[in-house]
Parts: structure tokens; sequence; C-alpha cells
């Protein structure tokens, strides 16, 4: 291993050596404004104008094995954290489960250097009607996520019930975001019981990012899902819902939602107040890892004579893939009053951002 390194020396020293005798003193790139250094050190890849070849020259242009993407594209540009962008041009693509062709520059640039360059490769993109990726906090189960988002969820809830039953219900969950504020959603629901038949219900929603700021650090969503059930002899609801995330300092994220749900009545019973929140910790400054979560959830349905209920949720989110892409998240959810009839209840998901890449890719 130091053998190589030295010998990569040598070869680096007797290139240098010829720069020097041919041209004089190497020039410190270091020196260089922003965006004269990416027309020299990152344009031949990443095109002069940031664009990528998007014409797919790049596959005789460049070489690459993996298309460089469009920084001019606001979507994707404000997606991406810019500490994110600061670390993949420091220590190239790899640690982060990117194209390992993406060459790191920590060797050769300062910190202050490729911060500036990474706020530059920003600004060729930069729309302000996009929330940025920072206020992209991770996922709760009973919360929303307040992030609009391109995402694709595999819910599983498991119930064991007192007397001796188990319930599973699994849940086929599928976002797209649309334009720079909102997102579509669809949901579909089945519950198999023991002993009973199957029920079912499809849930479509729409969300829209209202309000941002990235000084702050917060981000306000608001959205609604109508829920349709399978079976005639169930009921339809609707759900109208505020969400508010929140950077807390660098280690901690804030989400809680509060939601206000309709099901046509028998009497003028219909509505049910429900109010979550969850706080994850953040220890690790790399995608992958493990975050633990804490949610609580508190329900009350607006007639007399019903108990409001309270239950609390810790959890854990393991960030699986080095891009963080896939994702996985379990915690049992906990009444603070003894369930009559539910004895134990976990509830997990597994998720996959299907615009940061195939699921396979990026471990
Ligand atoms: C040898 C070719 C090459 C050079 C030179 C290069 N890059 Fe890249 N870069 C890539 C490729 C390929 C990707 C795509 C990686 C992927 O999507 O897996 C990439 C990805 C990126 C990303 C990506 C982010 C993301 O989150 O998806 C940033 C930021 C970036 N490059 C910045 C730069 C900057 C700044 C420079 C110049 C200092 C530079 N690159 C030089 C090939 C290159």
């Amino acid at each position: 291993m130091y053998a190589r390194i030295v010998g990569l020396f040598w070869v680096v020293g007797d290139l240098a050596g010829l720069a020097l005798a041919q041209t004089g003193p190497i020039e410190d790139l270091n020196a260089l404004p922003a965006p004269e250094l990416y027309q020299r050190a990152c344009a031949a890849c990443h095109g002069s104008d940031g664009r990528g070849y998007p014409g797919g020259e790049w596959r005789e242009r460049t070489g690459l094995l993996t298309p460089p993407p469009d920084f001019t594209d606001p979507k994707f540009n404000s997606r991406e954290p810019l500490e994110d962008w600061v670390a993949v041009i420091r220590d190239g693509g790899r640690p982060l489960g990117l194209s390992p062709q993406m060459p790191s520059f920590g060797l050769v640039l300062t910190e202050a250097k490729i911060r500036e360059l990474a706020q530059y490769v920003k600004s060729l993109g930069h729309d302000a009607r996009y929330p940025p990726g920072e206020l992209s906090f991770y996922r709760g189960h009973r919360t929303t996520k307040a992030f609009p988002e391109d995402e694709f969820l595999l819910i599983s809830n498991y119930e064991r019930l007192r007397s001796g039953g188990t319930v599973f219900q699994e849940t086929l969950y599928y976002a797209r975001r649309i334009g720079p504020r909102y997102q579509w959603e669809v949901k579909g629901t089945s519950a198999f019981a023991t002993g009973e038949a199957v029920r079912g219900e499809i849930e479509v929603g729409l969300k829209w990012a209202v309000a941002y700021d990235l000084a702050h650090r917060w981000i306000f969503t608001v959205g609604l899902e109508p829920a349709l059930p399978v079976r005639s002899d169930e009921e339809w609801s609707a759900t109208l819902y505020g969400t508010f995330g929140k950077a807390l300092g660098d280690r901690w994220t804030l989400q809680s939602s509060l939601y206000l749900k309709w099901s046509p009545p028998a009497g003028a019973e219909g509505w049910t107040l429900r109010w979550s929140g969850v706080v994850h910790g953040i220890f690790t400054s790399a995608r992958r890892g493990l975050f633990p979560a804490l949610e609580w959830t508190v329900e009350r349905a607006l007639h007399a004579g019903v108990r409001t209920r309270v239950w609390l949720l810790p959890q854990v989110y393991a960030a699986l893939s080095r891009r963080g892409h896939v994702a996985l998240s379990i915690g049992p959810e906990i009444p603070l009053r003894r369930d009559p009839d539910v004895r134990f209840r976990v509830r997990a998901f597994l998720l996959w951002d299907y615009a940061d890449g195939p699921f396979w890719m990026g471990w």
C-alpha cells in the first residue's frame, strides 16, 4: 500500500517536474475563483454549463459509466444539501455511494475553496420556489413528512391481540413530486386478521409545501387525504393536516402534524383530531447510519364520552445504503393507558427514495 502511494508520488513528482520544466511554477488552483476553477477541474465531466451533456454525448465524450447530473435542474439541485456536495467534492463519489468516477479534490483544494465550488455549483440551478434538501427530515411512522418526496414505501404493522389473534396490516405507498412545491401520493392498505375477512383501503393524497425558511431551518406543509374502503360496507373518510418540520440545533430534528379527520357518521360524530410528532437524533455526518427517534400521538374524537388516547413510539431509523436512499425504520407503539384489545403493536417501514437512484445502487 505504502509502496504504491510512494510510487504514485514519484509519478506525480515526475509530472510536476515536467510541468515545471516546461511552463514554470505550477499554478495554485486554490487561487482561482470558483467559476474559473470549475471550468478547469470539473467542466470536462460536468459540461461547461453544468448540464452534464444532456444529449447523451457523455458516453463518447467523457468515458464515464454514470451520467453526470444536470446541475441546472432546480429539482435535482435543490434536493441535495450543500454539506453533501462539499463532502462529495472533498472525498469523491464513493463514500456517499455515488460513482467512484467522481474524483476527490480534498488533497488539492482547501476546505474553503471546496465550499466556494459547492456554492457555485448550487447557484447554477438555484430556484427559490423549490424547498432545499436541508429541510428533508427523516420520516416517522404516524407523523407526516414535511418535505415533498419521490418515495416508495412498504409499511407493515403487526398487532398481537389480547384475544390471542394477530392482525397484519400491509401498505404500499408511492409519492411523487409535482413542480416545485407539490406532491401527490397513493396508498393501498390491506389488513389480514386471523379468522376475519381481509379489509382494505385506498388513500390518495395531495401535499403542498406552503412555506420554508432555510436560515431558521423550518418548513410547513399542508395536505388532504381522502380514503376509500375497498369493500362497500365500510366508511370512507377524509383527513386534512398541517405538518411543521424544524431542525433543533445540529443534532436533532422535529416534525409535528395536526390532523382533522372526518368520516360520514351515523350521527354527528364523525370528527377526530390527532396530533403526532417525532424527534430524530442525528449523531453521524454520513448518510448511512442509525438514527434513534421518539414519536408521540394524541388522538381525540370530537364528541362526548370518548377518552383521549396517547401512544409513544420509540423507534430507530436505519439508513442502509451509503447513499441513504434505502432505509428501514421499526419500533413498538406503546399506549400510555392499557389498551383493552391490543397486547402489543409494532410498526415498521422500508423506504426507497427512488429519485436518488435504483434500489440496488449506492450501497
Ligand atoms: C472524471 C469526471 C469528473 C470530474 C473531473 C468531476 N466530476 Fe463531479 N461527478 C462525476 C460523476 C460521474 C458524477 C455522478 C455520480 C453519480 O451520480 O453516481 C459526479 C457527481 C458530482 C456531484 C454530485 C452529486 C450528487 O449528489 O448526485 C457534485 C456536486 C460534483 N460531481 C461536483 C464536481 C465538482 C465541483 C468538480 C470539480 C471540482 C467535479 N465534480 C469534477 C464526474 C466528475
